[in-house]
């Protein structure tokens, strides 16, 4: 098959590639080859690469920083999957989406958990601009897939490996504890979209994280029991905490419409101890 890669120096980008590489023709393209945000050069680009699927694994990520630069952040996260959707369309490709927890208010009790329909209420530039994003893909293909992820940690800067770096070097780190939500290994994301590939499951937006819930507090707990960091971890509140970007109190996503479609979404301690065994040896 032949697949288009948008942000292919990314942190997703890189598990993506790793996991479809093997049997596929992939187009490898960062902002230098293909800037999404720019409508022409993408309509004329896939026109003329033709791919199948388009996987746009780029983004503006930097979720404190989008507060001060909205334009900037919705032309990438708003415009940008608009214009590949448009060009997906123009050929007949699919377009494979990323988006995340944040076009949720994160207000819903934690005893609950979002699924696809719930209503959407970002209170952030970085969740409103993402909204947009799904938007913009909806409303200008039919053949698409948005997956909403989470707390992703992979190769690239990540929770994980600064909490693995602070617990090395310090003999307390404090850390939010009423935050929930589904930390999610970059590689059983990439795996989760090219299960929906090989399945040809319906078009459609999925939740997709890893399975089960935590909090940062209690997943630093394991991140330093697998690693066998001895540092001491203290709770503190969001409010005790506070950053430019309003964190979601609640970001627990259900997966039960993509388990139906029976692909494999293994927990997040797998995905940590997996992750841990690759990021240890480097
Ligand atoms: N990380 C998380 O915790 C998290 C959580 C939920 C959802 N997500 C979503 O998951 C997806 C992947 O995230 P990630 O963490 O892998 O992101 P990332 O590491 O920040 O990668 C994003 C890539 O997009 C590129 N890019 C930026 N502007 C571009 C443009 N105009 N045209 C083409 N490429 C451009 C970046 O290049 P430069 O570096 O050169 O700018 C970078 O390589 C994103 O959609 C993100 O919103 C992430």
């Amino acid at each position: 098959m032949k697949i288009l890669i948008t942000g292919a120096n990314g942190m997703l980008a890189k598990s993506v590639i790793n996991r479809i590489k093997n049997g596929n023709e992939l187009i490898l393209t960062d902002v230098e080859d293909l800037d999404i945000t720019n409508e022409n050069a993408v309509m004329k680009y896939v026109q003329e690469k033709q791919p199948e699927y388009i996987i746009n694994c780029a983004a503006y990520t930097a979720v404190d920083k989008a507060e001060d630069v909205y334009e900037l952040a919705d032309k990438i996260n708003g415009d940008g999957p608009g214009n590949l959707a448009k060009a997906a369309k123009s050929i007949d490709a699919t377009l494979i989406h990323i988006s995340t927890d944040y076009v949720f208010d994160g207000n819903l009790d934690v005893s609950k958990f979002y699924v696809e329909d719930d209503i959407v209420g970002p209170v952030t530039v970085y969740g409103k601009t993402k909204l947009h994003g799904e938007e913009q893909v909806k409303n200008n293909t039919d053949k698409y897939y948005i997956f909403r992820t989470a707390w992703l940690y992979g190769d690239g800067n990540n929770f994980v490996r600064t909490m693995l770096k602070l617990g090395k070097e310090n003999k307390e780190v404090s850390v939010v504890s009423d935050q929930h939500g589904s930390p999610t290994y970059a590689e059983d994301l990439a795996n989760i979209i090219a299960e929906a590939i090989e399945k040809q499951i319906p078009y459609g937006l999925y939740h997709s994280t890893n399975q089960g819930y935590t909090t940062w507090y209690e997943f630093t707990k394991k991140i330093f029991e697998f690693a066998n960091i001895k540092c001491e971890i203290k709770p503190v509140t969001s409010e005790e905490f506070i950053r430019p970007a309003k964190r979601p109190k609640n970001s627990q996503l259900c997966k039960d419409k993509l388990l139906s479609q029976g692909i494999n979404i293994p927990t997040w301690e797998d995905g940590l101890k997996r992750y841990l065994q690759v990021e240890i040896q480097q």
